[in-house]
């Protein structure tokens, strides 16, 4: 339903369809795009160029109290929906899933129980965002903020192990308990002394050795957890072993760890070193996929590591790359018939670094001659990604 409101009523969390009226300027309708409102700076924007009232879709707007359910929708009733709406979607319930990380940590290191329902509810949201539109909610997660790693890392290796276990068509129920287990795989962590945790050299053996118990720790907090199943609770435990017997805690070897302990090495190991920042251009997934494949035999299970690279693709989602062309642009869809031509989302000239109209440049199609040159990291540009992908990719 649309419903026209003055500016000083637009809250965070609605849909805006359009500016209804303005006092005159011509850049309005410019930073005014169709789309959800994700932040006061927004709305803050809009009123510095002049927007009196615009034009708001109750239907689109995603409210504090409910974002699950308006966000997992069910996937037949979302045929509609542009990319940018999913992707706002995904975005609201990764940001969920923050929050909630967050406060569970916070109860763990307090010694207090933490909801595990909240938990179930969220990973069902997960599962249903993800069968409705898996790169979005990927493309959602590659929007890094380099002060929350572990809250980050928890979900997304709960995403990337939802992603795994669809792509190897296991069953619905061990797909949800694998997102569990992931959300929760590092949950002791916060017993681990910050000192430890964020030391940024070397750490001595004892130290290793603590933060080696983060796993133990871990088991301890969901013991007592009758509602979390057994598969998450595999995923907590096994993450650190590796078929040689080498891993941690309990030096399990080859068929002694389950199919959720050797899914979640790959994947937890995957998104660590993804999220390492001193890596150069270029690197990023191929990098994780060499160290993989490399440790894989006496680490990881070598079938499932190819599965996973298979899964994520050469030009995973979320990835930002410079085209021949010079733009720069994020990766928003894999084209599976041509791994090496997937859909970008270009928003920057690298060549003239400035913004660009962002718009879809389809590698796939035949008359399109722009290609890949590189993959680039977030980290390498001057432009702040995620607060522009909050602004202009979600309105876009
Ligand atoms: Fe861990
Ligand atoms: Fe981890």
């Amino acid at each position: 339903m649309f419903k026209k409101l003055p500016i000083e009523s637009l809250s965070v969390g609605m849909y805006v369809e359009a500016v209804a009226e303005r006092s005159g300027s011509a850049q309005a309708a410019k930073v005014a795009k169709k789309g959800i409102i994700k932040s006061p700076e927004v709305i803050e924007k809009l009123k510095a160029v002049g927007v009196i009232s615009v034009i708001v879709d109750t239907a689109k707007t995603i409210t504090e109290t409910s974002p699950t359910s308006e966000v997992a929708a069910p996937a037949n009733s979302n045929k509609a929906r542009s990319f940018s709406d999913k992707l706002a979607s995904a975005h609201a319930l990764y940001q969920q899933a923050k929050q909630l990380q967050a406060q569970a940590l916070d109860n763990i290191s307090e010694g207090r129980a933490f909801d595990m329902s909240a938990f179930v509810e969220l990973s069902d949201g997960f599962v249903e965002s993800l069968f409705d539109d898996q790169d979005a909610l990927l493309c959602a997660s590659m929007m890094k903020n380099k002060d929350d790693y572990l809250l980050e890392h928890s979900i997304n290796v709960a995403l990337l192990l939802g992603a795994f276990a669809r792509y190897l068509e296991r069953p619905m129920e061990e797909i949800k308990a694998l997102i569990l287990g992931g959300f929760l795989h590092d949950v002791g962590k916060v017993k681990v002394a910050d000192g430890i945790l964020k030391k940024p050299g070397k750490l001595t053996p004892e130290e290793y050795q603590e933060m080696k118990r983060h796993v133990e720790y871990g088991i301890a907090a969901v013991a007592n957890q009758a509602q979390l199943p057994q598969i998450a609770k595999q995923v907590i435990a096994e993450h650190h072993e590796r078929l040689n017997g080498k891993g941690y805690p309990a030096g399990l070897s080859g068929d002694e760890i389950s199919l959720y302990g050797r899914m979640a090495a790959i994947a937890d190991c995957y998104d660590a070193i993804i999220s390492v920042r001193c890596y150069k251009d270029g690197e990023v997934a191929g990098r994780a996929f060499k160290i993989l494949l490399n440790d894989s035999g006496s680490h990881f299970d070598t079938e499932l590591v190819g599965k996973f690279i298979k899964c994520i693709g050469v030009y995973p989602v979320g990835t930002l790359v410079e085209l021949k062309s010079g733009r720069l642009g994020m990766v928003i869809r894999k084209n599976l018939q041509n791994p090496l031509r997937p859909l970008i989302k270009v928003f920057y000239n690298w060549r003239q670094k400035h913004f660009i109209e962002s718009r879809e440049v389809d590698l796939g199609r035949t008359f399109e001659e722009d290609e890949i040159e590189r993959t680039v990291r977030a980290e390498s540009l001057s432009i702040d990604i995620p607060r522009y992908f909050e602004e202009f990719m979600l309105t876009g």
